[in-house]
């Protein structure tokens, strides 16, 4: 199975996710060649589409377009860089993928779930990740964190407080939807039990 050792992490804004991959790399890295990577982005051409996505006015593009740019970041990054990577044998941990776009676009802006599904379907043949980690937090304090960052990638950040309730709601219920794919992580815990947690959940699963 190609997707074997493909984990995704997911979640609102400021959730911790991107110090736990780095985590988990570093456990892994011990005994397996890992890569980590990031959507959007993950390449040089995806990551100029991620400008323009998470930089500037909040509301300048619609959610249709916003889920067609996502798409089109994906497609370049699956093709140069996961699959490939799937395809040596290296563990590939990605920051958020296609739940990102489920939760903020369909569920978030109500683009039609139909057209999302098939575009997968037909772009990058319904890859899957074999584990996500669904890191689940009171927005207010992800939001809190995440404004904090001396970045300018701003955009979703600045998105209302309900609307990103609605994201944190999106994702529960996906995962209800996924039990199987999709742990959920309680991302008001502290850095080390967060890492205990994943650590010993991907060593039951998977080795
Ligand atoms: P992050 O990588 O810093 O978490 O930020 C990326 C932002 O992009 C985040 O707010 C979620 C959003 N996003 C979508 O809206 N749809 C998508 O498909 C993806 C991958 C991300």
């Amino acid at each position: 199975m190609l997707n074997r050792r493909f984990i995704t992490f997911e979640g609102g804004e400021g959730s911790g996710k991107s110090t736990q991959i780095k985590i988990l790399k570093n456990k892994l890295s011990k005994r397996h060649k890992v890569i980590i990577t990031r959507e959007p982005g993950g390449t040089k051409e995806a990551e100029l589409i991620r400008n323009l996505l998470v930089k500037g006015r909040s509301n300048k593009w619609s959610g249709t377009t916003e889920a067609l740019l996502n798409l089109t970041a994906r497609k370049d990054h699956v093709d140069k860089v996961i699959l490939p990577n799937l395809k040596d044998g290296k563990w590939v941990l990605c920051d958020r993928f296609s739940d990102s776009t489920i939760a903020y676009q369909v569920y978030g802006r109500n683009v039609d779930k139909e057209i999302i599904k098939n575009l997968n379907k037909s772009l990058i043949n319904n890859l899957k990740p074999k584990i996500t980690f669904l890191f689940d937090l009171d927005p207010k304090i992800g939001l809190g964190r995440s404004r904090k960052r001396s970045n300018n990638e701003l955009r979703y950040e600045n998105m209302s407080l309900s609307y990103h309730k609605k994201i944190r709601n999106a994702y529960l219920d996906i995962a209800r939807k996924n039990k199987k794919r999709i742990k959920i992580i309680d991302a008001s815990l502290n850095k080390d039990s967060i890492s205990e947690i994943i650590w010993s959940f991907i060593q039951k699963e998977l080795t």
